[in-house]
């Protein structure tokens, strides 16, 4: 059965901090996006496919509106959920203070489906259909985000968090009992439809030296599998994992040393790596999540992303909202952020690189763009709608708009989940904002 949508399309072939915008950036008005089992099975000017679908095909017709690939966030813990918005902490403390007391309750399954179902369903109103998302240390939490998700049919990544000290004993595993529910989940969940299982280490110092040795040699069983935590988010805490890995030349030297460094790796923040760091980065191949609303919130510093994407070795970068440190589960919001980011920096980011940090980038970030993050012929059917005048200031501020860079800016200073007209997963609509 063959659907479509129909609007302007706007999405990306080519990355816009290496090539020219009009070389990278694809805008189509009045285009059709043709899905067929949950693919996108073509799609161009209306006025070419429309005759090409057969006369009962459902078209779901979105005039002013730019139909975008799905939003993907690349870093973001869903038991957070609960207490986003916790006030007046900086890193550590906050992990304490908040962090590690939430996490507790996710040792009960009830629990952990219910904001398992707050958390996707959040992320649907916001147009987001991949994330790439930490559980806590319970097995369980992830059972439950992968069952929820499911009934989505989402494409989404996510791991059980690994831990074996500095935190509350009720949230530690050992290095064993890490490898062996880890790989346990490998095998229930990796590949199942469109659940991809990552490896979790929360970060350095919540993990000993034989921890992460073991989370190596399961990284070693599965080289294709994901890996995620975080690097260089908060100077205590660069003090600190120096203290706890004297060895180690640095904090992406901890990550290195344990085989944690490699293609689908992904570390959250990095706004504190040195050249250095940065370089051996770039040669594992492993990649950043750029979380500015995160490291504004917890006072943590401003990311200069151009030492990331424009360097001589570049290091691939996705956009993570991190909640609950983050404070919007928007994803136009979060460009918002890494627009104020980059200004702090003296260079901003434009509008089309911010739309392709939060679709095609944060894919290849994530190592997933052959499958999502783009509006091409035979790629998973994952769209966000955006309506571009879904405030009455946007609809204000719309009429004065003089070309597509401009639109697209507005949007993301101004726009958040109200501006989400539709979001469509795997071909079908999982979210309409006007059906509430
Ligand atoms: N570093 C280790 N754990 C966390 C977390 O849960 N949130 C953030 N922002 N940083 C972390
Ligand atoms: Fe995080």
């Amino acid at each position: 059965m063959k659907t479509a949508v129909r609007g302007d399309v706007l999405t990306f072939r080519g990355n816009p901090f290496r090539e020219a915008e009009r070389d990278s950036l694809v805008f189509q008005r009045d285009a059709l996006v043709v899905m067929e089992n949950g693919r996108i099975a073509a799609w161009g000017p209306a006025a070419e496919l429309l005759s090409s679908l057969p006369p009962d095909a459902r078209i779901e017709h979105y005039p002013d509106h730019l139909i975008l690939p799905g939003f993907i966030d690349c870093h973001v813990h869903y038991p957070q959920t609960e207490m986003m918005a916790a006030f007046g902490e900086q890193l550590l403390d906050w992990l304490n203070h908040y962090t590690f007391v939430t996490e507790q309750g996710f040792g009960d399954a009830d629990h952990a489906r219910e904001v398992a179902r707050v958390f996707l369903g959040e992320q649907l109103r916001n147009g987001v259909t991949t994330g790439c998302v930490f559980g806590t240390v319970h097995a369980a939490s992830v059972d439950a985000l992968f069952e929820e998700a499911s009934r989505h049919d989402l494409r989404i990544l996510a791991g059980k968090v690994c831990m074996d000290r500095n935190a509350p004993d009720a949230l530690l595993d050992t290095p064993l009992t890490a490898y062996e529910e880890s790989r346990a989940l490998i095998e229930r969940w990796h590949g199942k439809g469109r659940a991809e299982y990552v490896i979790t280490p929360r970060f350095a110092p919540t993990s000993s030296h034989g921890q992460l040795e073991m989370l190596g040699a399961l990284a070693a069983e599965f080289p294709d599998i994901a890996i995620q935590s975080h690097i260089s988010e908060n100077l205590d805490e660069i003090a600190w994992v120096r203290q706890l890995f004297p060895g180690c030349r640095d904090y992406a030297g901890v990550y290195q040393r344990y085989g944690l460094l490699r293609p689908r790796a992904i570390y959250g923040h990095g706004v504190h790596l040195s050249d250095a760091e940065l370089e051996m980065l770039h040669d594992s191949g492993a990649s950043l999540a750029h979380c500015p609303t995160s490291n504004f919130f917890l006072g943590s510093g401003s990311l200069n992303l151009r030492r990331c994407v424009e360097a001589v070795k570049p290091v691939k970068l996705g956009l993570g909202t991190d909640l609950g440190a983050g404070t919007s589960f928007s994803m136009l919001q979060t460009m918002n952020a890494a627009y104020m980011a980059s200004q702090t920096h003296g260079k901003p980011l434009t509008a089309a690189q911010a739309f392709y940090l939060a679709t095609r980038g944060g894919a290849e970030a994530l190592g997933i763009s052959d499958k999502v993050g783009g509006i091409e012929a035979g790629m998973e059917a994952d769209l966000a709608v955006l309506d571009l005048r879904s405030t009455p200031l946007l609809d204000f501020r719309m009429r004065h708009v003089r070309d597509l860079s401009e639109a697209l800016f507005v949007q993301m200073m101004l726009g958040d989940d109200r501006a989400i007209a539709a979001t469509y997963a795997a071909g079908a609509a999982v979210y309409r904002r006007d059906e509430r």
